[in-house]
């Protein structure tokens, strides 16, 4: 598995010949490392419906002929919109011809904000635990840290997972330190920092913290990725257009 941080929380993660996107805030973002024309997806994964994680999502989605998964709230919201989407919720799974996504809980809000002002209902915000081929990877979406991350850690052979670090709007670096150690993923990479000047964070001191309590972890500039591999041995293939 082939995992590319794109800036925020949006990585692009690849597995043969099938790649999926995750919270694609590409538009806006100030550390984006691709532009939303660039992505070639089988699927769109969407983890609650702020802006800074839906982002380019419908675009994406009508471009390559994708669905957009997502829980049902915000699912209905793209829906009206004319994309097409795979609604799903909190604890389920599902499998699609490129692999399996469960939705978790994740604590955090959902609203999704209208042009011209207010907020829709958006449902539930989630984290995805994505597996594809013998890998999985648990993105956390936005949230704080909670005690279920411990069952998350004992139910599931998590590869890589990838935690926000940013503080004020999600965890911080000490409590994704402590989400770190209850997940027992075999490696963890630092997300939802730097954008925006409230969540500026140092990430290489949160990744020396992180080794010190014996657990491994790589900081990926946006447009890095890592190779996932079973022995845990994640390698930073270095800066790259997107593919
Ligand atoms: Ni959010
Ligand atoms: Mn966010």
């Amino acid at each position: 598995m082939n995992i590319r941080y794109l800036g925020h929380s949006c990585f692009l993660v690849r597995h043969g010949e099938h790649t999926v996107v995750i919270d694609p805030f590409l538009t806006g973002n100030p550390l984006a490392a691709a532009r939303p024309e660039d992505i070639q997806a089988s699927a769109v994964l969407v983890t609650h419906g702020h802006g800074d994680h839906v982002g380019d999502a419908a675009a994406i989605a009508a471009r390559c002929g994708c669905p957009v998964i997502a829980n049902y709230e915000v699912s209905l919201h793209l829906s009206q919109q004319g994309v097409q989407v795979e609604p799903m919720h909190i604890g389920g799974a599902r499998t699609f011809p490129w692999g399996t996504v469960k939705l978790t809980q994740a604590f955090h809000g959902s609203g999704i904000e209208l042009e011209g002002g207010g907020f829709k209902e958006g449902g539930m915000p989630a984290g995805i635990l994505l597996t594809m081929g013998p890998y999985t990877f648990y993105h956390a979406g936005d949230t704080a840290l909670f005690g279920d991350m411990k069952m998350l850690g004992e139910l599931n052979r998590i590869d890589a997972a990838a935690l926000p670090i940013g503080d004020v709007f999600t965890m911080g670096p000490d409590d994704s330190l402590i989400a770190a150690s209850w997940l027992k993923a075999g490696l963890y990479i630092p997300m939802h920092y730097n954008t925006f000047p409230p969540i500026r964070q140092d990430a290489d001191a949160w990744l020396e913290r992180l080794r010190s309590q014996g657990q491994s972890g790589t900081v990926l500039k946006p447009g890095e990725s890592c190779d996932i591999k079973r022995t845990d041995a994640a390698v930073i293939s270095g800066r790259s257009s997107v593919e």
